[in-house]
């Protein structure tokens, strides 16, 4: 295979991201630039993304990411072979505004055009970053998304099973608000919990008595919000410490549903491909440690190599849009200006 240098596109969410990214080979990549411009502060004050204000920083932000994506690899669009771009799922005006400047770019340069499911570019950044051969497991956990796929192509996915309800990273960012934390919750409440013992409340661990990989994760809210208000009732309000303990219970109650959960799809996943088994980990959750460190313990429990990608590139970031739609437009797909954005897409 000859190789192919991708510029990928991403306005998903609330990361503006513009990447070149370079395919050799069967799998793996080089990545000579990834631009990510956060909106963070610009929803700050909300308590959560505002779609209108994250498509327009989108439209005012994508130019000068690409421009910005090309600087940085050292080259031009002159030297690009391909352009990909998030066409969904997502925020549909940020997802537009992508798809938008990138049908421009490819109107102007004649280059091909590949619209890349979000989630098959987290899916696919274990091959980006290590390489990773088909077929392998993967545990997608996001703010949107929380689901075990078998990965078989870039196009090939087999679903082992979810979250019946909310997301673990949409869970995160509630239990922050309930807990006066900074958005996005995650890290928030990740670094919270360093300081915080998760013994001092016993939170449900849902499903787990249920067979099968399926998850949810809303019960804990709940049960997290009952606490936090016994807490105020007694004594008046919340201390440090109170947040701190909250938070460890809460963390270590999404760990141990995560591990249970994968010990039982990695066993699935084991009964159907035998040889060289792996997991991969990706999404803006796989960026929490204490996630990574229960389920490398589960894979090495397992016998399988575990895979988790750089935090950078677990989060939303546009280089795994770029190998995404490298591996697409290398497996034989190309889209035209028909593309169009959507707001759900099932893997
Ligand atoms: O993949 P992502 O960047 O966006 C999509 O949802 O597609 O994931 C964002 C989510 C947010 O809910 C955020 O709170 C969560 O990932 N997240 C984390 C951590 N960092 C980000 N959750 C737990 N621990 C973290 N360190
Ligand atoms: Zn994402």
């Amino acid at each position: 295979t000859r190789d192919l240098t991708v510029l990928g596109l991403e306005s998903s969410c609330d990361d503006t991201g513009a990447a070149v990214v370079r395919l050799s080979g069967d799998t793996g990549g080089s990545i000579l630039s990834n631009v990510v411009y956060g909106q963070a502060e610009l929803h700050r004050d909300f308590g959560g993304v505002v779609p209108e204000i994250a498509a327009r920083a989108h439209t005012s932000k994508l130019d000068l990411a690409v421009r910005a994506a090309l600087t940085e690899a050292g080259t031009s669009l002159a030297g690009i072979d391909a352009i990909a771009v998030t066409a969904g799922p997502g925020l549909i005006g940020g997802v537009m505004a992508g798809v938008m400047c990138a049908k421009g770019l490819a109107a102007a340069t004649g280059l091909p055009l590949i619209g890349v499911n979000h989630l098959a570019g987290h899916a696919l950044t274990p091959r980006l970053t290590d390489g990773l051969t088909y077929p392998y497991l993967m545990l997608l956990v996001s703010g949107g998304h929380c689901q075990f796929l078998i990965a078989r192509g870039p196009d090939s996915f087999a679903r082992l099973g979810g979250t019946i309800d909310d997301a673990p990273g949409e869970a995160f960012d509630k239990a922050a608000r309930l807990l006066g934390l900074p958005q996005p919750g995650g890290p928030a409440v990740e670094r919270a919990a360093l300081d915080g013992d998760p013994k001092s409340f016993r939170l449900p661990r849902p499903l787990l008595d249920r067979s099968g990989c399926d998850m949810s994760f809303s019960g804990l809210k709940t049960a997290l919000l009952r606490a936090r208000n016994t807490l105020i009732a007694d004594q008046g309000g919340l201390f440090r410490q109170d947040v701190a303990d909250l938070c460890a219970a809460f963390q270590s109650s999404v760990c141990d549903v995560l591990a249970e959960k994968t010990r039982r799809a990695l066993a699935e996943y084991m009964v159907l491909n035998p040889t060289q088994p792996a997991l991969a980990v990706a999404g803006g959750v796989a960026a929490n440690n204490a996630i990574r460190a229960v389920l490398e313990t589960v894979s090495s429990d397992a016998g399988a190599q575990f895979c988790a990608p750089p935090l950078a590139l677990c989060t939303d970031n546009a280089a795994m849009i770029a190998y995404a739609g490298g591996e697409l437009f290398r497996s034989g797909h190309i889209d035209d200006m028909t593309l169009t954005p959507r707001p759900r897409w099932p893997l």
